[in-house]
């Protein structure tokens, strides 16, 4: 469904991340893996992408630095040739009621949720125009629509990331660019493993599917999203949430 297209996903190595960039390796993708921390996770999914008899590659990086963003966005390109699909995943949660949440909690989750979505857009922009039917696909959250309690700094940013979506969308249409978000509900990763059982079993009440969603399920959206298959979709959130939010 990809093949001959290269895809660079952001916060690559590990949770939704992950799955997306495997899905789409599976389905015939170049992939760049774009990661920070810990490099084994990152060369793992290289590995498993190469399974797939596809190009991968890795590229530690701060999403939310705007110099380092850019000349990671530069050598990517340098390396592949061009990118067709970028997939904004990287995320951070720095939860805390709002009168407890520090400045410095909130700062970096704007930096990294919604700043970073800026900088890799833009550093990324000019090869997705000349890429001719280019694809974002940023990943919000249901916390962005519709709050949530200890989440003031994360939901801000995920509302941010639908508005910049939205923007996006009609600013690169004439390009034959799409924007498009997808808003997880509760998904199995790490950045949900930590949640107290209680937290977990009042989610699973609140879930009309009764379950926490996969990475998988997430990722076969993301693929969608970056096939020919969603040519007519832009500017549009897609919630992926087991029907929590509606
Ligand atoms: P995760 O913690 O496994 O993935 C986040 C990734 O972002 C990690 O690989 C991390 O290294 C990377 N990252 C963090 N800061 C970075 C930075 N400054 N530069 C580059 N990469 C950075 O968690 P998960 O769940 O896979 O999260 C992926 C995305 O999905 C995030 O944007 C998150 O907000 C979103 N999401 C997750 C939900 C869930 O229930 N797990 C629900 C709704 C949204």
């Amino acid at each position: 469904m990809l093949k001959g297209k290269t895809a660079a996903i952001t916060g690559a190595s590990t949770g939704i991340g992950k799955a997306i960039a495997l899905n789409m390796a599976e389905n015939g993708a170049n992939i760049a893996i774009i990661y920070i921390g810990d490099k084994d996770p990152a060369i793992n999914v290289k590995k498993q992408a190469e399974g797939f008899g596809v190009k991968a590659e890795i590229y530690e990086c701060d999403v939310s630095d705007y110099e380092i963003s850019k000349t990671t966005c530069e050598k990517i390109t340098a390396d592949f040739g061009s990118v067709n699909i970028l997939v904004n995943n990287a995320g951070i949660v720095r939860d805390n009621l709002l009168l407890r949440m520090s400045e410095s909690d909130f700062d970096s989750v704007i930096s990294v949720n919604l700043k970073g979505v800026f900088n890799m857009t833009k550093h990324f922009s000019r090869s997705l125009i000349r890429a001719e039917s280019g694809r974002i696909i940023n990943i919000a959250s249901v916390s962005g629509i519709m709050g949530n309690p200890g989440q003031a700094n994360y939901s801000a940013a995920k509302a941010g990331v639908i508005g910049f979506t939205k923007t996006t969308a009609k600013e690169l249409a004439g390009k034959n660019v799409t924007s498009n978000a997808i808003a997880p509900g509760f998904i199995e990763t790490d950045m949900t493993a930590n949640l107290p059982q209680t937290v977990k079993d009042n989610a699973n009440n609140i879930i009309p599917l009764k379950r926490m969603g996969t990475t998988e399920e997430i990722a076969n959206v993301a693929v969608f999203l970056a096939s020919d298959m969603s040519s007519y979709i832009t500017g549009e959130v897609i919630k992926v949430d087991g029907g929590m939010c509606m």
